[in-house]
């Protein structure tokens, strides 16, 4: 194959997710001539197979419970006779998908962002060859190199994903007939999220988790109370218990669940592994170019910078560790474009936001009850839903919302809300851990009523005991 001619940047970036495009566009605005390599697709897991899937095929799955058990109480009939067209559910979440991966392509093109398609491999410090899927490569030269290249799903050796019967995430997003029983492996972010998604559809769902509780890295207590709903919509728990294996035998799953010493086996339709994700830097010539990576693989960054162990080489998103959200790889993206521009950089991790799109939804930013605990003193303020206006307008009662603060400060320190929309209701949270607020200020706020951000005022106030509605 020829080799096309070479082209020179300011900076490359390799991999096309929320980090890497995001990146590649702030670039592109402070005048670098950009180019964003990516072998895949552009939006990354995010668009393709991570939030957005997951979110319209949550969207489409929450309406189908509420049709068929919420309905009958706003005086609607019909919910018994609904039935779900599951192709066309899958189309529209593909077409969601198409939509958004397009747009990217289009901020590109008006941002001048050099689109360049195939595997990239770091192979000097200014120097990225890429292939290309029908065998060309292209060698292009930068000032600088960005690494973006996210993460995959962490495969447990006794359940080889084949993504028709076990199945990552990418699998789980796209199962053509509704299975009768399904297992999902991890009580993480993806296990309750895509558990709820087929589990509302009618599939009978085992969630077994390795630990004691599910959800290790939210608060306790709250993590416990979206447990208990998720209970009470069907979803069935098995904590302290691992798969070992899984194999197919006449289109069924037979899987060895072990718990302490005891082993058994489940036979289900489909096992959905999530068990967390692996950062991707296969193939980038990394080791080669003496880049430092942790021993998971996570690359090591200056924290300040985003610059690796190699001058000139920078890493975000997914592929450097910590949370692997898509608002802290765009967030560490953008920073790390304005540092190399000689702006500051900074990226304030405490702010960052974490939400389980459940029904309802759990979201917190900050600190949790038990990490909160352990600075010092602290003052807890909850208000449940079922107290606000708002929710019992629109039947939605279950949950609350808890407020912790500094006891001696009124340093406000983390917010925890399960309620419907607390996607929504954590960004005058987030706002307000941005702004170091204190717990007061909330409380003070004005918030429209009748609205369910109230019920976050309300606990700003419960933190000091003067809570109006309960
Ligand atoms: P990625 O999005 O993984 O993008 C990396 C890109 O690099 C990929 O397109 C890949 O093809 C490309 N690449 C890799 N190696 C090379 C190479 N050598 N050459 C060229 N290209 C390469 N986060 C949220 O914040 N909210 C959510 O609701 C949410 N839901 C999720 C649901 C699911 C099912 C999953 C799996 C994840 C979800 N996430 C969510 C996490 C989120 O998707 C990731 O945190 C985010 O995509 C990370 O962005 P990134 O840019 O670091 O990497
Ligand atoms: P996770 O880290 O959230 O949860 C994995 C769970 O699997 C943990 O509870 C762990 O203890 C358990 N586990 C590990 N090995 C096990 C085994 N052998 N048997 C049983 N349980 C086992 O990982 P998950 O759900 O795969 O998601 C990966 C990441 O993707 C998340 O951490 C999150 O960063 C991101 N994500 C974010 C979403 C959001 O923002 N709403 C939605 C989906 C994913």
């Amino acid at each position: 194959m020829p080799e096309e001619a070479s082209s020179t940047f300011d900076l490359i970036v390799i991999g096309a997710g929320p980090g890497g495009y995001v990146a590649a566009i702030r670039a592109a605005q402070l005048g670098f001539k950009t180019a964003c390599v990516e072998r895949e697709y552009l939006g990354g897991t995010c668009l393709n197979v991570g939030c957005i899937p997951s979110k319209a095929m949550l969207d489409s799955s929450e309406k189908v419970a509420m049709a068929k058990h919420d309905f009958a109480k706003h005086g609607i009939k019909g919910g018994d006779g609904v039935s779900v067209d599951l192709p066309v559910m899958l189309k529209r979440k593909d077409g969601v998908v198409k939509g958004l991966t397009d747009g990217v392509g289009f901020l590109f093109k008006k941002n001048k962002v050099e689109s360049v398609r195939g595997q990239g491999k770091i192979t000097a410090v200014d120097t990225v060859e890429v292939k290309s899927a029908d065998g060309s490569t292209r060698s292009l030269k930068a000032k600088r190199i960005l690494i973006a290249t996210g993460s995959a799903p962490i495969e447990i050796p006794g359940l080889k994903f084949d993504e028709k019967f076990i199945c990552s995430s990418t699998g789980a997003l796209s199962i053509p007939e509704i299975p009768k029983r399904m297992i999902v492996v991890g009580a993480g972010y993806i296990g309750l999220e895509l558990g709820s998604v087929w589990n509302r559809l009618g599939t009978e769902v085992i969630v077994v988790e390795f630990l004691d509780r599910a959800l290790v890295n939210m608060d306790r207590e709250m993590a416990a109370a979206l447990q208990k709903q998720l209970e009470k919509q069907g979803l069935k728990f098995r904590f302290s218990t691992g798969a070992e294996k899984a194999e197919v035998k006449d289109g069924q799953v037979h899987v060895t669940l072990k718990s302490g010493e005891q082993r058994s086996t489940e036979v289900v339709d489909r096992v959905l592994v999530a068990v967390g994700r692996k950062p991707v830097t296969d193939g980038l010539g990394l080791q080669e170019l003496g880049v430092a990576q942790d021993k998971k693989g996570y690359v090591l960054v200056d924290p300040n910078t985003f610059e690796t162990s190699v001058k000139g080489v920078y890493a975000i998103g997914d592929v450097i560790g910590g949370l692997q959200l898509a608002h802290k790889a765009e967030e560490e993206g953008v920073a790390a474009v304005e540092g190399m521009h000689g702006g500051t950089s900074h990226v304030n991790y405490h702010a960052c936001p974490s939400v389980i799109y459940t029904h309802p939804e759990l979201a917190q930013v900050g600190l949790s009850e038990e990490d909160a605990a352990k600075r010092g003193p602290i003052k807890v303020g909850k208000f449940p839903l079922i107290a606000n206006g708002r929710a019992r307008g629109m039947g939605e009662t279950d949950g609350f919302v808890k407020v912790i603060g500094d006891a001696q400060t009124d340093r406000l320190l983390g917010v925890h809300i399960l309620a419907p929309q607390a996607s929504s209701m954590i960004a005058e949270a987030t706002l307000a851990i941005e702004f170091a607020s204190s717990v007061e200020d909330v409380a003070r706020a004005f918030h429209a009523h009748p609205t369910l951000p109230e019920a976050l005022k309300e606990a700003a106030l419960g933190a000091d005991k003067r809570a109006i509605h309960v």
